[in-house]
Order: C-alpha cells, then sequence, then structure tokens
C-alpha cells in the first residue's frame, strides 16, 4: 500500500467544477435536451456535482459501466461495456462525463459507441487529462485537471483496487 498525497482540495474541485459547468452551458445554445451520461464508476463524484452545476431544464442523466483496468495500474486497452444506455440519444447532444482520459481507448470506444446511437453531437468532460500516456489521439472538450507527468491518481471518485473512492479530494498514490 503507497502514501497518498493531496494534489487538489474539495474546494479547488468544487470551484474547477463550477467553472466548467458555465463553459458547457454556454457553450450549448439550442433547445436540445443535454444527456449527461456518467461512466461508472470512476465518474461518479464529478458527474454528481458537475451536473448540480447545470443550472438547466433540458439535462438528461443516463448512467454506462465500463471496465478497462481489473486491478492493475495501468490500462490493458481492452474495453468492455458492463451496462450499457437506458435512454435514446438519437438527435440529442450527448456530453459523456468521464474521470480520467489516459491511453484514450475508453473514449474512443464511447465515441464509436454514441456515434452508432446516432447522438447529434459528442463531447467529453473529464475530471483528470493525462496526455503523455496517449495510445489513440482523442481530446475531451472540457478538463478539470491536467497532469504534467505520469501518476496514478486516487480520491473522488477514482480508485486504486476499489479503494479510495470516497475521499473527497484528488490524491497521488506514491508507491
Ligand atoms: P483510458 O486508458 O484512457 O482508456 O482510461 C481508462 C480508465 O482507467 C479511466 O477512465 C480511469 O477509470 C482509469 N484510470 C486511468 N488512470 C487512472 C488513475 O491514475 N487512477 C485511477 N484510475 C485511472
Ligand atoms: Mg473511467
Amino acid at each position: 500500500m503507497g502514501d497518498l498525497k493531496l494534489i487538489y482540495d474539495e474546494k479547488t474541485i468544487r470551484n474547477r467544477v463550477k467553472e466548467l459547468a458555465r463553459r458547457i452551458l454556454r457553450d450549448y445554445a439550442d433547445e436540445k435536451p443535454i444527456v449527461c451520461i456518467c461512466v461508472l464508476r470512476g465518474a461518479f463524484m464529478f458527474f454528481s456535482d458537475i451536473v448540480k452545476e447545470l443550472k438547466s431544464e433540458n439535462i438528461i442523466l443516463d448512467f454506462i459501466r465500463l471496465s478497462s483496468y481489473g486491478s492493475e495500474t495501468s490500462s490493458s486497452g481492452k474495453v468492455k461495456m458492463i451496462t450499457g444506455l437506458t435512454e435514446a440519444v438519437e438527435g440529442k447532444h450527448v456530453l459523456i462525463i468521464e474521470d480520467i482520459v489516459d491511453t484514450g481507448y475508453t473514449l474512443q470506444y464511447l465515441h464509436s459507441y454514441f456515434k452508432d446511437k446516432k447522438a447529434s453531437d459528442v463531447k467529453v468532460a473529464c475530471l483528470l487529462d493525462k496526455p503523455m500516456t496517449r495510445m489513440v489521439s482523442v481530446k475531451a472538450d472540457y478538463i478539470a485537471f491536467t497532469l504534467d507527468k505520469p501518476a496514478f491518481i486516487v480520491g473522488y471518485g477514482l480508485d486504486c483496487d476499489q479503494l479510495y473512492r470516497n475521499l473527497n479530494g484528488l490524491y497521488l498514490l506514491e508507491e
């Protein structure tokens, strides 16, 4: 078990989430519903905080569950859908709310999934971007924080072997 080092506290995260939500609402100017997709389990806290700040009556929430990691701290590159969509997204805006964009395999998979479902357009909001470990070329539209060196992060929904998801800040897990 490693040591935890706080990198972003609850207040810093809250302020950043509010900023992102303001930008998101400004960018969706039409009347089409926005289907916000929570990518379980890692994104649950970020999702919950950001949708509370999307002060609009045109928001639909849905949840999908993916698995790509197993119990290791490096990506397998194989994305598996465990639970799919419930809501129809055809002709609607889709906003994927993800925890981390690391290798990019998950986002690549989700882009093709929502294209098949005929979403009118697909955007991505992510809590953490890890651009230096990208294997495929994908980019989030809204990024709360960017890591400038390889690191494994836990807390605020993110786990290591299912632990630490409940912590209210983001922590660097030091080996
Ligand atoms: P991908 O490599 O971009 O497909 O990301 C796969 C998933 O791995 C992310 O959505 C996270 O759930 C998880 N992941 C990647 N890096 C970390 C990390 O530092 N901590 C916790 N989970 C991570
Ligand atoms: Mg994830």
